[in-house]
């Protein structure tokens, strides 16, 4: 089979890599793409393009496309390819406001009983204005109804920011609302749906502070490891009952059936699972370690989704451990160079996999082309093996101000030290 992958990130590499090293895939493209992807394969469209991805599909008679990023899905991508014959994996763009809707997600939890923190909507925003001057009690959390690449979420510890993140980021037109401050530790569970079924993949946790300790500005994700401990079986048992087939099944009796993956953002705590968001695709550090840890074809499972048929299908991981490491470039999550040479690829042998991110290829070499560089992963019997090897290699990468986190997976490490 021939897949087209949509997107240019870590999370694109690892799928693009686990469906040609699986056997699912004769040829995998990639669009846009990075220096990962041997230029036969890297094709220059860009992600909001449809019209040149369904001229490209046809041309290379691509039997199936897989969508990486949440704005071309939220942007009708799935529907648009559909319409026109294309097999595609994700959610309709109107399932997909999972996603692009936070307050479309928090009344699809409410009416379906999903435990998530409680919440009120502001329709004005001297109405929220009023409201925080009344509150007593902090942290809370104020959140922007629309896609916000990460940036449209105030956790306020007083009055002082709630009001600063409020004149700062909400207009009188924009969607917003506050809704309680969950204490405990967070992870990312995701499930594969074809609407009916949803099967879950083991937890994971990311690391979205650029530096150690959970210290510093948010990120894209510096890191993540699979699996989370924090989600015990009994945990990831309760998750799917309790949140990923009720979301499934309510959205089919809202009559917008959601197939592709549905990542559920939750925080645990003593035993309390509360959902924070849903993603409507793969998460990207995630992905790099959920992936190599996959029993079977990755492509199986994406075909069962796309034809209706994942009740009998068994989704299963293997009993070992990855780890995930980004290198990011000088000054990310600010500004940063690009276009600087990476040293030490070559020297990396074949059990660590290096997932690209933002890289491209001049000539023969491999330059920086983004603010997440690199995605070192490593797998093995335990996670201290695993976070002992993938340490051990890094030192042979570098490029001029690369910096990255040396505690990935520092919660679960803790736990057994
Ligand atoms: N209700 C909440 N209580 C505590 N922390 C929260 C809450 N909601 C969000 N957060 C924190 O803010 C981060 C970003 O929020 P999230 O809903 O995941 O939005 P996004 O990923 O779109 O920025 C979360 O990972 C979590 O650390
Ligand atoms: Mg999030």
């Amino acid at each position: 089979m021939r897949y087209l992958v949509i997107g240019s990130g870590g999370r694109e590499h690892a799928i693009a890599w686990r469906l040609l090293h699986d056997g699912s895939a004769t040829e995998v493209y990639v669009a846009p793409g990075n220096g990962g992807i041997d230029d036969r394969y890297r094709v220059a469209i860009a992600i909001n393009d449809f019209e040149s991805m369904y001229t490209f599909c046809k041309s290379k008679s691509i039997d199936v496309v897989v969508v990486g990023p949440e704005a071309p899905l939220v942007n009708g991508i799935v529907d648009f390819l559909h319409n026109k014959g294309i097999r595609v994996f994700g959610p309709t763009a109107k399932a997909a406001q999972l996603e692009g809707s936070k307050l479309f997600a928090k009344y699809i939890m409410q009416k379906y009983n999903v435990p998530t923190a409680q919440f009120r909507e502001f329709k004005d925003k001297n109405d929220l204005l009023h409201y925080i001057e009344s509150l007593t009690e902090y942290p809370i959390v104020i959140k922007l109804d629309g896609l916000a690449a990460g940036k449209g979420v105030g956790v306020c510890n007083t009055k002082h920011d709630a009001i600063q993140f409020i004149n700062t980021m909400v207009n009188h037109d924009t969607r917003v609302f506050v809704e309680d401050f969950c204490a405990g530790e967070e992870a990312s569970v995701l499930g594969i749906s074809d609407g009916n079924t949803v099967l879950p993949f083991i937890a994971a946790q990311d690391h979205k502070r650029a530096l150690d300790n959970d210290e510093g500005p948010n990120t894209g994700g510096m890191g993540a490891y699979a699996p989370a401990p924090i989600v015990d079986s009994r945990i990831l048992g309760r998750v799917h009952r309790e949140i990923l087939q009720p979301v499934i099944q309510g959205m089919n009796k809202e009559g917008i059936p959601f197939a592709g993956i549905l990542y559920a953002g939750i925080i645990i705590k003593d035993g309390m699972i509360k959902v924070l968001e849903f993603n409507v695709r793969f998460g990207d550090p995630e992905t790099q370690v959920l992936l190599p840890l996959l029993n079977g074809k990755l492509g199986d499972y994406i075909n069962a989704a796309i034809d209706g048929t994942l009740s009998s299908t068994n989704l299963s991981f293997r009993n070992k451990h990855a780890i995930t490491v980004v290198l990011a470039s000088g000054g990310y999550p600010g500004s940063y160079s690009t276009g600087l040479p990476i040293h030490g690829l070559d020297q990396i042998h074949n059990d660590i996999l290096i997932f690209h991110a933002g890289t491209k290829r001049e000539g023969n070499t491999i330059v920086t082309n983004g603010g997440r560089v690199l995605n070192v992963t490593a797998i093995a019997d335990s996670l201290e093996e695993a976070y002992n090897k993938v340490y051990s290699v890094i030192p042979l990468l570098s490029f001029e101000g690369m910096h990255y986190r040396k505690d990935i997976g520092f919660r679960a490490l803790k736990k057994r030290a």
